[in-house]
């Protein structure tokens, strides 16, 4: 039976509709709510606020859930690889083997980036972050690869050309920051071991493909795929809706994930546990200054938005964390300082009030220091992990024959009307 709301307001009853999702989660249909009450809702960031249906990711915050396309996350991790499960996440469903191997001859295809594009890497000012270098060059993607004619062409070349060289791109700007060559893609390599092969071959030294390294890239990349409606793909979807190209929606994804609080978390966390480090690995100092009100400073990758428990995908980073510094016998100081801050963390009656647990971001950036990745590529890392999942989300509007333009409302609470004074009264 239909479930409903009731408002009652100015003597007046109205009733809304629930919404019940797929997983049993409900929400109020508001979307006539102003046209029959005048009244609108007020929800700042939005964290009881619905922007859309989807079919794409389902999280249960609660529980610790992540499920991409109904596959849990864990199972992904184990089982497939970053292109596979791209494809499910923008497809809806696993690829055959013909179509894997046809979507891995379209990346080889479509790996290289326009030469013409390196003159922009050279004159960004040395030192520039490479997220602003990456979103700018994705949005400069347009130019290169002006509109076609069918719409459906259009989209499944663009998905292709994104998805493929977002990774030369990546790495062109950590070459040419470094001044050495750029190290062009090879056809002969899969998508993550490209990579890496594109970021630290030098002629001095072939590099070495490790498969730990090649997993291990996978892995995170698969964590990083999809994450519902966070803020860098609400952007897209909002940016999108003003019917931009794809480029610029991805554009402004990336912008949006730049911030300390989304996906620039990985990078602050290295820089926090780095800080503590040189601070003697006083990490209760680091726990005593979290709970402080009075003092800005937050235990970066703890908290999050929806996960009031354990976020899966940081319990799969930590095992993934020892299994690559073991494989490597690489000995992580930071590794040990995470562990000890987080046992710290968990009893912490602070953290235990207000749910907070490791995200994603707590333990990804000691994975990538292993596998070589300067910090401040850190969130690049992400972005590229990201890109399916903000295809995939766009492509759900973009199929929706009722998008429509976003464009939230306002309780206005500014000065009332007044007269313009002429400069010479003031
Ligand atoms: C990602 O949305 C997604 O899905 C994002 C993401 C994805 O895959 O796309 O999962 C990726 O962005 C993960 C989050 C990475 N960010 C960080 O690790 C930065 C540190 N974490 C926080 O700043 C914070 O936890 C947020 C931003 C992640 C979530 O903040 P909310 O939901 O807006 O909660 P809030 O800021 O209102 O805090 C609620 C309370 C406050 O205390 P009170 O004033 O209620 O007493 O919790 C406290 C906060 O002070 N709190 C923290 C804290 N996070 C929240 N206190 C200390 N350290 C923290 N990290």
């Amino acid at each position: 039976m239909a479930e409903n709301v009731k408002i009652v307001y100015e003597g007046k009853t109205y009733e809304f509709p629930i919404i019940v999702g797929s997983e049993g989660e409900k929400g109020i249909d508001i979307s006539k709510l102003r046209q029959i009450t005048g009244l609108i809702t007020l929800d700042p960031g939005y964290a009881n606020t619905g922007s859309c249906t989807s079919s794409i990711t389902f999280m249960d915050g609660e529980k610790g859930i992540l499920r991409y396309r109904g596959i849990p996350v864990e199972q992904l991790a184990e089982h497939s690889s970053f292109i596979e499960t791209a494809y499910l996440l923008i497809n809806g469903r696993l690829p055959t083997r013909e179509e894997l191997d046809h979507v891995s001859a379209l990346f080889n295809d479509n790996s290289l980036v326009h030469e013409d594009m390196q003159i922009f890497y050279q004159n960004f000012p040395r030192g520039s972050h490479p997220m602003g270098i990456l979103s700018s060059m994705v949005n400069a993607l347009r130019s290169f690869y002006p509109e076609l004619q069918t719409i459906e062409e259009e989209i499944n070349i663009t998905v292709i050309r994104l998805l493929s060289k977002v990774r030369t791109m990546a790495a062109m700007s950590y070459r040419i920051s470094r001044g050495h060559k750029v190290v062009y893609p090879r056809p002969d390599l899969k998508y993550c071991a490209n990579f890496l092969n594109m970021m630290f071959d030098t002629p001095v030294k072939p590099y070495q493909v490790d498969d730990i390294l090649e997993k291990a890239l996978n892995v995170f990349w698969i964590l990083h795929a999809d994450h519902e409606q966070n803020c860098s793909t609400s952007a897209v979807r909002l940016v999108g809706s003003g019917r931009v190209n794809l480029y610029a929606a991805i554009s402004a994804g990336i912008a949006a994930l730049w911030g300390p609080l989304h996906g620039g978390a990985n990078q602050a966390v290295i820089e926090m546990l780095t800080d503590i480090q040189k601070d003697g690995g006083n990490y209760m100092r680091a726990v005593a200054r979290a709970k402080d009100k009075k003092d800005p400073f937050r235990l970066m990758g703890f908290g999050h938005r929806v996960y009031k428990a354990y976020d899966p995908r940081a319990r799969i980073m930590k095992k993934m964390c020892h299994r690559i510094l073991d494989k490597l016998s690489f000995d992580d100081p930071l590794l040990d300082l995470a562990k000890e801050l987080e046992e710290v963390a968990l009893k912490d009656d602070y953290f235990i009030d207000h749910n907070l647990y490791p995200n994603v971001d707590f333990y990804s950036g000691i994975v990538l220091r292993a596998m070589g990745i300067p910090t401040n590529m850190f969130t690049v890392m992400f972005a590229i992990g990201r890109f399916p999942g903000w295809i995939a989300q766009w492509k759900e509007c973009s199929d929706d024959p009722n998008w429509r333009l976003g464009r939230p409302r306002q309780i206005y609470i500014g000065p009332e009307k007044k007269q313009y004074i002429p400069i010479d009264q003031r």
